[in-house]
Order: C-alpha cells, then sequence, then structure tokens
C-alpha cells in the first residue's frame, strides 16, 4: 500500500489515542528513538515536541511528503528533533543504534508474511541499544471479529471539503491475512471532485505467534496490554500493544 492519494487524508481519519503511551515511554528511555513506519510523523513530531529526538523511517514518499510539510509549520526547536527518512523496515540500515524503537499502528501488520515479520524483528534487533526497548500494537482479532466487515466514515476538511471513506475487510485465516479495500470519495459543495481506490494486505498475528517470534529473535517480552491504557491482554481485546526487551 503506498498511501500515494490517501496520504493527504491520513491525519484527518487518524485520530488515536496511542500517543501518550508512546512519548511516556520515549521519555523513560532516553533521549532519541527510532520510529518506523513514520508516516505523517503523527506519534514522532508529539514525541519531538517532549524533547526525543526521533528519526522516522518510512518507504512511501507519499507519506514523508505529508510529515516534512507539517514538520516545516513547526518551532525550530521540534524541527531539530525530526529526522525522516525513506526506508524499507524489513531491510535499512541507519548505522546507529537506539534506546527506544516503536512500531505504531499497527504498521507491524503490514508484514503480511512470517519471513517480512522476522525480517523487521531482526533489523530493529540490530538498531537496538543493549537492553533497549522495542514496543509496537497490533490489530487483534477476537471471537466477535467478522470474517468480512464494511464501514464508512466521513470527515470535513479545513477547506470545507467533505471525504467520505469507505473500508471494506475480508480475512483470510488459511493464510492469516486480511485485505483491505480503500474508497475514498471527496465532494465539495456536493459536487464530486475527486474518487479513488487503494488496497491492501496486512498479517493477522495471534499472541502465540508474535511471543514466539519475538523470543526466537532475541527479544524479552515485558509486557502485553490489550490497550494503551495497559489493561491485561484478552482474548476480547481488539489491540496487542508490546513492550519488549532486547536480549
Ligand atoms: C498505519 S500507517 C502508520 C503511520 C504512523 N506510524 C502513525 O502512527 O500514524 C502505516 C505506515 O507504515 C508505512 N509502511 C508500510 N510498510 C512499510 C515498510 N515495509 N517499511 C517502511 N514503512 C512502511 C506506510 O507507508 C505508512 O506510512
Amino acid at each position: 500500500m503506498t498511501y500515494r492519494q490517501s496520504a493527504k487524508f491520513y491525519d484527518l481519519f487518524g485520530s488515536k489515542n496511542d500517543v501518550e503511551f508512546y512519548k511516556d515511554l520515549a521519555l523513560q528511555m532516553g533521549q532519541s528513538a527510532l520510529e518506523l513506519g513514520v508516516g505523517t510523523g503523527r506519534v514522532a513530531i508529539a514525541l519531538a515536541k517532549a524533547g526525543i529526538k526521533v528519526i522516522g523511517l518510512d518507504n512511501s514518499i507519499h507519506m514523508l511528503k505529508v510529515a516534512g510539510e507539517k514538520l516545516e509549520k513547526e518551532l525550530p526547536a521540534v524541527r531539530k528533533n525530526v529526522t525522516l527518512k525513506r526506508g524499507d523496515m524489513r531491510k535499512f540500515e541507519l548505522g546507529q543504534s537506539f534506546p527506544l524503537i516503536i512500531i505504531p499502528a499497527s504498521t507491524f501488520d503490514h508484514n503480511n508474511t512470517i519471513e517480512k515479520q522476522q525480517q523487521t524483528l531482526s533489523c530493529v534487533h540490530k538498531h537496538l541499544q543493549e537492553n533497549g526497548s522495542f514496543a509496537f500494537d497490533l490489530e487483534a482479532v477476537t471471537p466477535e471479529t467478522p470474517p468480512a466487515s464494511w464501514w464508512i466514515d466521513r470527515k470535513q476538511t479545513k477547506n470545507d471539503e467533505l471525504v467520505v471513506r469507505s473500508i471494506f475487510t475480508r480475512r483470510n485465516m488459511a493464510t492469516r491475512t486480511c485485505s483491505l479495500d480503500l474508497f475514498f470519495d471527496v465532494y465539495n459543495n456536493g459536487k464530486l471532485l475527486e474518487r479513488f481506490h487503494e488496497y491492501g494486505e496486512v498479517a493477522i498475528i495471534s499472541k502465540d505467534q508474535i511471543t514466539r517470534l519475538l523470543s526466537e529473535q532475541g527479544f524479552k517480552v515485558e509486557a502485553v496490554y490489550g490497550d494503551f491504557q495497559k489493561s491485561n491482554y484478552q482474548q476480547t481485546s481488539p489491540r496487542m500493544v508490546l513492550v519488549t526487551r532486547k536480549k
């Protein structure tokens, strides 16, 4: 998924309650962090405002462009704390290590095969300082999650355009993947200005699967939460939030 056309609308739909969680962790762990799949800088800029130096890596030039434009509007003290880089979370070499690496907003799920998940974990491990922390969150499938779903959301932009986003998801438990079709319709005064479709496929990862992979790749799992308020993860939790350490 390149986010080629949808990057400009990502923040419009992206209100999440994870920023305080990742910020607290970053302040505990030190003065720098690496965010993989930094996107529009939603989390990275919040960390930078708290005084953390962040390198944000992403493989989408479209998301990085939005992040860059947002950064330009920030104060110099914030701007100097964020470095954006284009790269693939499965194969990058930054030549430095970090006390904290984070992958917020279910971005690790973009690794839709076990091989890609192993590659990402191996790169993360290589870039973590001794005893460094790696934290990320995954979409969790609960017994109530339907095999397919369709939902529609609408938002108003600052330019008074109406953006209607429809998402169709379909799970395949044989391949442990979920396909995502995103349709965007943009209107101004009832007139259709733009219509586009984007497609992606993400992994469905169970707690057993991820804890086994993490252990094989040299991580110790410190906590598995069911939300960003640190409730214990349960089978019914819609999210899995993992905090790990380099072994
Ligand atoms: C759901 S968005 C999350 C953005 C941001 N982390 C946030 O919390 O708002 C996922 C991001 O991961 C990026 N991404 C997906 N696969 C990637 C890969 N293999 N390497 C680097 N970035 C990737 C996408 O381009 C996108 O910006």
